[in-house]
Formats: structure tokens, sequence, C-alpha cells
């Protein structure tokens, strides 16, 4: 068998094409523009590619956006003030702060300190406690995004059994919740998982968001399972990589993503669809 292959530049395309649509029918009511603020610490030239990408896709679909770049010096107490005087300021309705941050911030505070009514990422303790209680308001946007992609091929997804390699905050943790949620009975494995490969291999969906190039074998994989790598390194080549043996486990999966192209693009577009949300609920109009 050879995997389909999940093309979610196609499928992010077609839906900022969809909000693209719905923002010109609101700017025609006579509404504000949805706006997306991202603040940019240092000079990580990957986060700088990822920030640029963000503000493209917001002028591709009519949002308004701004970024704020920082030194690497920046100390705590500015960045947090930066942060308080955004969630009061009413032209924006998504705030995002890139990571990584310097060693010298401390991540979680910046985090806690964005609005949850804001936290367009859904990286904020609030947004993650309401994704594990099954009341999502905003949703982390990799997880969000792959299953954007699931659904894409018509998953019927109860009663699938799910792998999650990976345990991270931001796309692990929520890629689990959100996958039971959905009503797969889910693996989540970590670093301390012992006889990683037999679990994996009971699974009917695996997402692997390691970052280990070529972490994820064909010997792994389970005949016609869905492969979906959120992995993303950069080899010394200046190539990029994912977790999974892409060429090896296209020949054993029923469909599969590529990196880059796949996990990446769906992200974004959450992130659009997380801003708008936002929007909406800024100007009193529930879902
Ligand atoms: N760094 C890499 N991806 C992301 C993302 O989706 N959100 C934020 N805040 N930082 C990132």
């Amino acid at each position: 068998m050879s995997a389909k292959i999940l093309d979610g530049n196609a499928i992010a395309k077609s839906l900022r094409g969809d909000i693209a649509v719905q923002v010109k029918q609101w700017v025609s009511a006579g509404r504000r523009l949805p706006g997306l603020a991202v603040i940019l610490v240092g000079n990580d030239p990957a986060s700088e590619v990822y920030v640029r990408g963000k503000r493209r896709d917001c002028d591709e679909v009519g949002f308004h956006s701004q970024v704020q770049h920082l030194s690497a010096n920046v100390t705590q107490q500015d960045l947090e003030s930066r942060i308080h005087s955004l969630n009061g300021d009413h032209s924006i309705d998504g705030i995002l702060v890139q990571t990584p941050l310097p060693d010298h911030i401390d991540e979680e505070r910046v985090i806690d300190c964005i609005d949850p009514d804001k936290d367009v990422d859904g990286f904020h303790a609030y947004n993650i406690g309401l994704l594990a209680l099954r009341r999502p308001n905003f949703r982390s946007c990799t997880p969000k995004g792959v299953m954007l992609l699931l659904e894409h091929i018509g998953l019927d997804f109860k009663g699938l059994d799910a792998a999650v390699i990976g345990a991270s905050n931001h796309v692990g943790r929520p890629m689990g919740l959100e996958l039971l949620m959905a009503g797969c009975t889910v693996t989540a494995a970590h670093r301390f998982t012992r006889d990683i490969a037999a679990k994996v291999r009971l699974a009917d969906i695996v997402v692997s968001a390691v970052g280990k190039p070529g972490l994820v074998s064909p010997e792994w994989i389970k005949p016609g399972a869905v492969v979906i790598d959120v992995g993303i390194t950069r080899g010394a080549n200046k190539k990029l990589y994912g977790d999974v043996q892409f060429d090896a486990v296209k020949e054993i999966a029923s469909w599969i993503t590529p990196v880059p192209g796949g996990a990446g693009p769906m992200t974004r577009v959450a992130l659009l669809q997380n801003t708008f949300q936002a929007a909406r609920a800024h100007l009193g109009f529930s879902e």
C-alpha cells in the first residue's frame, strides 16, 4: 500500500479562502477588522520566519495585524506590561507571544498574563482546562490544525486507537485531549514510555510531536494507520525534517502528512480561525 498524502498546504489554502470570504461579509456589515498582535522577542531566525508567515496569512484573509519585535534583553516586567496593554486594546482580538523565549524570561508567567479571551494560541491554563473538561474555547493551534486534517479525510473517530508521541504542554498534551474528546482511546507516549513501538503499533491514528528526525520507523506503524508528523527540525543542510521516516512509512500507512507542508500550515490556519472566533466574541456574537 502507498499512503495518500494529506496536503496541509492545499487544505489550509482552502480554509483561508473561506475565512477571507467571511471577513469581507463581516467588514461590509460595518464591523472593525479582526486584529492579531504578535510579540516576537530576540532574533531567532526560525521564529522570525514563523512570524512573517503569520503576518502574511493575516494580510491574505484581511485581518489587522501588528508585530512587536522586542530585544532579546527585554525584561520580564516590560514584556508583561506590553501584554497588559494589549489586553486592554480594543483593536486587538488575539495576542500571541512567539516561543521559544530567551532563558531569562519565565514563559509560564508570560502566558498567564494573556487575557484568556485573547489567548488565540490556546496556551493559557484556563483554555487548556476548558479543553480537558470538553468545553473548548480557544483550542491550541497545532492540535486543532491536526484535527482539521483528520476531519478532512472523513475519519469517524469514535472507538479508534490513537497514539500521541510527545507530551509537551503546547502540542502533545492538548493533542491527546482533542483525540479523547473526539472519542478515541488515547495513548500518550513520552520519554519514559517502555516499548513505545509495541504501543504505537496498536494505533489507527499516530501523531508524532517530538522533534527527533527519523524517530518513527515503519515497524512502529499498523498497516493502514493515519500518520501525522508534527515534528519539524532544521538540519545542518538547512533542510526541514519531520519525526517520521516518510518514504518507508508511506508504504504502510493509509494517509501521511509531509514535512514541510502537512501540519505546519494547518497550525497557522487554526490561529486565523481562533482570531476570528475572538473577534466575534468580542463584538458579542456567540458561536
Ligand atoms: N513557536 C512555534 N510555533 C508556535 C506557535 O504556534 N505559537 C507560539 N506562540 N509560538 C510558537
